[in-house]
C-alpha cells in the first residue's frame, strides 16, 4: 500500500450547505466557515425565514458585517419556498445576483419549517419558472407522515415526492441535501448530472448508535437523522468516489446547548469549526485523499456553474484540539462536533 501523504494541497473548499443563524449566534460562528471556506449556500430558515429578495440582501448585509477582517468568505443566499412564494421576485432576485438556489422545506420537517410546502405538485408554475431561469433547487429529503418511521422518511421522500418531481421538471437542477441513505446515493447516481447531493461530515463519520451510545446524546441528533451503518458506509463510498454528483455540505446547524440538551432538544450538529479538517480524514481513512479536492473544491462549483477558488489551502496530518464548547456571548455556548477531543488532520495557516 502507499504510505499516505502527511500533507495535501487542495483549492480552497465552498460550502454547500450551511446554517449561519442571525445576531449573536451569527457572529459566534460566522468565523469558524470563515476560515476554511470560499463561499457558502446559506439557509434561510430563520424566524421568519428569508422569502423576498429584500430580505435576502439585508440578511447579506449583516452576514458581511459579521465576517472577521480581511475575510474573503462570500455568502450565497437561498430562497425559503413556500406555497405562496413569490415567483416574479425571486426571479428577479436571482437574475440580480442576490439569490443563488431556491430551498424546499417540507412543511414540519425540521427546524423553522413551519413556513415550508405542503404540497410540492402545487408549486409546478414557480418550479417550471426555476427550471427555464436554471435555478437549483435546494431539497429536505424527508416525508412528514408521522406514520412513516422517522428512518424510512428519507426513502420514502425519493418514492413519493422527489422521483415524480425530478420526472416532472426533467430539466430543473435539483440538490438532494444532506443526503444520508443508500438509496439517496442511488437515486442521485440515477439522476446525474441533473441531480446533485450535498454529504455532511458527521453522516460520514457516525451512524444512528451514536445518538445512543451509552445515554441519549443530543448533540448527535439531527435530521435526516443518521442511518445504520451500511448507509454510512454507501455515503463514505460516494463521497470518496470522485463522482461530480457528491459534494461537500456540512449542514453545520448551531443551537446552544440550552436547546439541545432539553426533554425535546433541537435538530442540528455544529461542525463548523472542524468541518475540513473531518473530511479530510474520512477521505484519508478510505485511502482518497487524491479525491477530496474533487469532493470539497471542484464538484459543487460546477454544479452551480461557478469556477473554483483560485486560492488553495494546505492540510497536514497534525492533531487540532477541538474546543469542548463555543461562546455565544449574551446567550450561553454551543457545543461543537468532536468537541473536547483531537482531529488527525490539521488546517495550516494561510500562507
Ligand atoms: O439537523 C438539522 N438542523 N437539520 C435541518 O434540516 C435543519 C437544521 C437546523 O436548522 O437546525
Ligand atoms: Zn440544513
Amino acid at each position: 500500500m502507499m504510505s499516505e501523504p502527511a500533507r495535501v494541497r487542495l483549492r480552497r473548499p465552498d460550502d454547500w450547505h450551511l446554517h449561519l443563524r442571525d445576531g449573536a449566534m451569527l457572529r459566534a460562528v460566522l468565523p469558524f466557515s470563515a476560515a476554511q471556506m470560499g463561499r457558502a449556500i446559506i439557509m434561510p430558515n430563520l424566524v421568519p425565514p428569508v422569502r423576498r429578495t429584500h430580505e435576502a440582501v439585508a440578511y447579506r448585509e449583516r452576514i458581511m458585517a459579521a465576517l472577521p477582517e480581511g475575510s474573503r468568505f462570500t455568502p450565497l443566499m437561498v430562497c425559503y419556498l413556500s406555497d405562496d412564494t413569490d415567483a416574479a421576485d425571486l426571479l428577479a432576485g436571482h437574475a440580480d445576483g442576490v439569490f443563488t438556489a431556491v430551498k424546499l422545506y417540507p412543511a414540519h420537517a425540521t427546524t423553522n419549517s413551519q413556513f415550508g410546502v405542503t404540497d410540492p405538485a402545487a408549486l409546478a408554475p414557480v418550479l417550471e419558472a426555476m427550471e427555464k431561469a436554471g435555478i437549483p433547487l435546494l431539497v429536505h429529503g424527508e416525508v412528514t407522515d408521522p406514520e412513516v418511521d422517522i428512518f424510512d422518511r428519507e426513502a420514502v421522500f425519493i418514492e413519493r415526492v422527489l422521483a415524480p418531481l425530478v420526472a416532472r421538471h426533467q430539466g430543473l437542477k435539483v440538490v438532494m441535501e444532506h443526503i444520508t441513505t443508500e438509496e439517496g446515493v442511488a437515486f442521485v447516481r440515477a439522476n446525474a448530472p441533473l441531480v446533485g447531493a450535498t454529504i455532511t461530515p458527521h453522516h460520514l463519520i457516525f451512524n444512528r448508535n451514536a445518538i445512543f451510545a451509552g445515554g441519549i446524546r443530543p448533540h448527535n441528533y439531527c435530521l435526516p437523522v443518521a442511518k445504520r451503518e451500511r448507509h454510512r458506509l454507501a455515503l463514505r463510498e460516494a463521497a470518496t468516489s470522485g463522482e461530480a454528483a457528491f459534494f461537500l455540505g456540512t449542514d453545520s446547524a448551531p443551537h446552544l446547548r440550552s436547546a439541545k440538551e432539553s426533554s425535546c432538544g433541537c435538530a442540528g450538529v455544529f461542525n463548523a469549526p472542524v468541518a475540513i479538517e473531518a473530511y479530510a480524514q474520512v477521505f484519508a481513512e478510505e485511502g482518497a485523499l487524491d479525491r477530496l479536492e474533487a469532493f470539497a473544491s471542484l464538484n459543487g462549483p460546477a454544479f452551480y456553474g461557478l469556477e473554483p477558488n483560485e486560492e488553495r489551502i494546505t492540510l497536514v496530518k497534525a492533531p487540532t484540539e477541538v474546543p469542548a464548547e463555543i461562546a455565544v456571548p449574551g446567550e450561553g455556548a454551543v457545543f461543537p462536533f468532536l468537541g473536547g477531543e483531537r482531529t488527525a488532520w490539521s488546517l495550516a495557516p494561510d500562507a
